[in-house]
């Protein structure tokens, strides 16, 4: 693809500034390279930290959650400008396991979206259907509603999408090439007919990305990039997984 591929690591609930500092120092002595975009999704505790700490580095940082209004009482949320303040670039909406533990619906991460969009963030919209979801048949049909309801409205050129199946989050289990294949070709078909800004969309896969399976997903038509999670905490492994495109 045209679209130069964005390796984006999510910490999750995960990292306490001595590990954002080994992994700044591994990132620092890394003598590699990447052909893609880096970028790394902390715990907001260390978000403004983690700016600092790749000062000089090509490491982009994001948030890994906004609320939709940009300010209120709201109290334990995020609002997207303050990611944008703290100096921040991309914002994660709509992960699984937001949708899971708060309920998130599409219309609520839309709305996220918007939110990111207009405090000048990149949205990662992330979309993917359970194990039941695949094994009756309706992969598709799931993640294209999915995507559907939760894409902004307007103009797509800044956004991002990531497919995550759930079942392959954590768990060890990856979607194999053929079935990453299938979605995403579905996903970029719907984005192009929504809007002729959908070509631009980068779409990722995630779900247990590792440095051993990196190269043959990242090769996958239509895969723009990759979600990692666990693998991102280890230096080594996303020094790894940046390199295989
Ligand atoms: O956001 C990342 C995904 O949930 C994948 O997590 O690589 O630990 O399976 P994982």
């Amino acid at each position: 693809s045209a679209l130069k591929p964005l390796i984006a690591g999510n910490w999750k609930m995960v990292g306490l500034p001595a590990d954002l500092k080994s992994f700044a120092d591994a990132m620092r002595a890394w003598s590699g390279g990447s052909r893609g975009g880096l970028l790394i999704c902390p715990p907001a505790t260390l978000l403004a930290a983690a700016v600092q700490a790749f000062d000089g580095l090509p490491i982009a940082v994001g948030g890994q959650d906004c609320h939709a209004k940009a300010s209120g009482a709201h109290t334990g949320d995020i609002a997207a400008p303050m990611i944008a303040a703290a100096g921040g670039t991309f914002v994660i909406v709509g992960h699984s396991e937001r949708r899971a533990d708060h309920g998130e619906t599409d219309a609520q991460v839309k709305a996220k979206a918007e939110a990111a969009l207009a405090a000048g963030l990149t949205p990662i919209i992330c979309i993917g259907e359970s194990l039941a979801q695949r094994q009756a048949g309706e992969t598709l049909a799931v993640v294209e509603a999915s995507l559907r309801g939760s894409l902004p409205s307007g103009d797509l050129a800044r956004v991002v999408v990531a497919y995550e199946p759930v079942w392959a989050i954590g768990t060890g289990l990856t979607a194999n090439a053929d079935q990453i294949a299938e979605v995403h070709a579905h996903l970029r078909k719907v984005l192009l007919s929504i809007d002729g800004t959908g070509a631009a969309v980068k779409l990722l896969y995630g779900g247990s990305v590792k440095p051993g399976n990196a190269a043959e997903i990242l090769a996958t038509p239509d895969v723009n990039g990759v979600l990692v999670g666990g693998a991102s905490l280890v230096a080594a492994d996303f020094q790894a997984i940046a390199s295989a495109c």
